[in-house]
């Protein structure tokens, strides 16, 4: 389990940090913990210490101390460190590299990421030398933890209050979680499509679908987060372009998104298909507006090549997955699709869910198994879709 160092500074809320070492060690986290000498005043080093299970240092120059560099030593065993509170003292000391107790000493000399939680009276938090310090930090990739807007000790009501002790325990637990998440896919090139094609009919008309984009675009955002080089083809949505991506290339037609998928699909990794490809589009496409002279109009649709169908044709490496987006006979429709366009696995879902922001499908793979996900936000789906896809990759 990962090794987290606690600073706690003499404000009021250092009393709170028993409730953020208690908590973090019931998560199961080791906890060492730092004190300044003012912070404890406000709260016994002895509690501390028994919350977290280890001796509390405060005293560059304590008399018990072992023969190791205690302020060298405990940097190096943190994989982060969390200041909770930290006064406006704390982070001017850091900012200025001052190094003049044990606390900023072992902050100066340790390497890992740092969580700054800050505290303290709302006329100090709004010191534009606060601000400027804060800043400074950020440069240094230092992480901050706003205050909550609260009851201060001030007595008012204002900016200033340390966060509430679960939503810094969460804040940690995520850190570590995505810095695991990052790894799945590290390194993996992706090509994916996303979103709907619009096949014209005259310069005003066209042929589409109901498909907002937002699944494949969460699928962008989650690799990009797991480590992938993401390229994204894709067809018109209203969604803003995922950040982080290696390449976006914006198309309209299915013939269009066709050629960006080939030009590209060899020198991939992971192809998964999750645009609303329209199947067919108009024969002919009128220069001009169609006027409506008659009371009928016949239009004549040409069938649109089957990217996926493709993709699979020229697979050699690459691990192929493809959405089966269905209004009835979901798995039964969603298996025939992935023998015969040679996938490693495909997501079945419910047509009617291709707008919302939640989706519930069925993974079915090559070997015949299926596990099913219930109903959630497409972010999560698109995190389960990309760990089924690095357990393939890692059999
Ligand atoms: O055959 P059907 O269109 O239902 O298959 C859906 C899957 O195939 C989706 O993954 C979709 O992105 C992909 N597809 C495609 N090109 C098409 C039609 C569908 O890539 N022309």
């Amino acid at each position: 389990m990962k090794n987290i160092l606690i600073g706690v500074c003499g404000g009021i809320a250092a009393y709170k940090s028993a409730n953020i070492v208690s908590k973090l060690k019931k998560k199961g986290y080791n906890v060492k913990v730092i004190m300044t000498k003012n912070a404890t005043e406000i709260i016994a080093p002895l509690t501390l210490e028994t919350l977290s299970r280890n001796k509390v240092f405060v005293d560059m120059w304590d008399k018990n101390r072992g023969y190791e560099v205690e302020h060298i030593s405990l940097g190096e065993w943190a994989d982060l460190c969390l200041i909770a509170p930290a006064t406006y003292n704390i982070v001017g000391k850091i900012a200025n590299g001052i190094a003049d107790d044990m606390l900023s000493t072992v902050i100066s000399a340790c390497t890992c990421d740092k969580f700054i939680a800050l505290a303290m009276n709302v006329n100090m938090y709004n010191n534009p030398i606060l601000k400027d310090n804060i800043e400074k930090l950020k440069k240094y990739n230092y992480h901050f933890i706003d205050s909550d807007e609260g009851f201060l000790a001030c007595n008012t009501n204002a900016k200033g209050r340390l966060k509430n002790e679960d939503d810094i325990v969460n804040i940690i637990d995520n850190y570590f979680l995505s810095k695991k998440r990052k790894k799945l896919l590290t390194g993996k090139k992706l090509l994916l499509t996303a979103g709907r094609t619009e096949e014209p009919l005259d310069p005003v008309r066209y042929f589409s679908n109901n498909s907002s984009g937002k699944m494949g675009y969460s699928i962008a955002e989650q690799a990009v987060k797991l480590g992938a080089k993401v390229t994204l083809i894709s067809g018109p949505t209203d969604l803003d372009v995922p950040k982080g991506l290696s390449e976006f290339v914006q198309v309209k037609t299915a013939k269009e998104m066709y050629e960006a998928v080939l030009k590209r699909f060899d020198d991939t990794d992971i192809g998964i298909a999750c645009a609303a490809v329209a199947d067919y589009k108009p024969k002919v496409c009128s220069d001009q507006k169609i006027k409506k002279n008659t009371d009928e109009l016949v239009i004549v649709l040409d069938k649109n090549p089957d990217i996926l169908y493709n993709m699979g044709l020229r697979k050699d490496k690459q691990i192929l997955v493809g959405f089966a987006a269905e209004t009835e006979n979901i798995i039964e429709n969603a298996t025939k699709k992935l023998k015969k366009k040679n996938l490693d696995m495909i997501v079945a879902n419910n047509a009617h869910n291709m707008k919302s922001s939640n989706n519930a499908a069925t993974f079915i793979k090559k070997d015949g198994s299926m596990k099913e996900y219930e109903q959630k936000p497409k972010i999560d789906l698109a995190f389960d879709i990309l760990t089924e896809v690095s357990n393939i990759i890692t059999k």
